[in-house]
């Protein structure tokens, strides 16, 4: 097991926001994290992070308890994290922001990679990253997290504000980092996205995972979508 949630809980303030959850993601595994808006799929990312202190539970990585390591601490040990809204600095230029993934990283060979995934991105290095497409701007996003070379990576939402050409071509470099060996938690929205790419999914209902199964056990299971989403899919 890679990362492992052992009953977290997690509050803003006086808000009970995570109330016990638990999940665990294994090595080369794509798990998809799905609620509906508000039950803390992002707050859940945060917590693996160490951006928000659970204030009880266990997080585990490569079978280290970190719970209590810093949050910069934690990024260097592996885990990569895509946050929902991308969080770039539009006024850097592409190259910039890439520069910020690359800190702790020996050189630049890490760029080879990034343009192997998103060739594109290599005749927009001097551009300003806000003047980007929203497709564009997810490729820097993902790229800068890919440069620290991390073990796995947290996605939330990412295909926000993507035309449905850029979520296609989204969901097959997502596809082929796996391929290559990245461990990847999905937090995201539109569930065929997610049915597409993941291994696994736990379902979210009000600061719990109410439900976890194998893609596979989904096949011609509405009532679940419906149960915990109120959708069908
Ligand atoms: N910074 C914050 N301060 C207080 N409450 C927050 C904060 N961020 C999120 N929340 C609340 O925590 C709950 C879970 O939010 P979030 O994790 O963003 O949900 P999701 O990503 O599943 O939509 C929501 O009720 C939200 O209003
Ligand atoms: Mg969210």
């Amino acid at each position: 097991m890679l990362v492992r949630l052992e009953e977290i809980h997690t509050y803003y303030g006086k808000s009970h926001i995570l109330q016990g959850v638990s999940l665990e993601v294994g090595k080369g595994e794509i798990v998809g994290l799905l609620g509906r808006n508000g039950v803390g799929k992002t707050t859940t990312l945060n917590t693996v992070m160490g951006w928000i202190k659970p204030r009880s539970g266990r997080l585990i990585f490569k079978d280290t308890d970190y719970t209590s390591f810093p949050s910069h601490k934690i990024a260097r040990m592996g885990i990569g994290y895509v946050p929902q809204g991308r969080h770039l600095f539009p006024k850097m230029t592409v190259l910039e922001n890439l520069k910020t993934g690359m800190l702790y990283t020996a050189g630049d060979d890490g760029l080879d990679r990034v343009f192997d995934l998103f060739p594109n991105l290599k005749e927009r290095l001097d551009q300003k990253a806000g003047s980007l497409s929203g497709g564009e701007q997810q490729a820097v996003a993902i790229s800068r997290a890919i440069l620290k070379d991390p073990d796995i990576l947290l996605l939330d939402e990412p295909t926000t504000g993507l035309m449905p050409l850029f979520v296609n071509s989204l969901l097959e470099i997502v596809r082929r980092l796996n391929e290559q060996g990245m461990t990847i938690l999905l937090v995201e929205e539109k569930v065929p996205f997610v049915l597409s790419l993941s291994h696994r999914i736990y379902f979210m209902v009000k600061g719990r995972v109410e439900y976890e199964c194998r893609k596979e056990d989904l096949v011609g299971r509405e009532d679940i979508f419906v149960k915990y989403l109120g959708v069908h899919p």
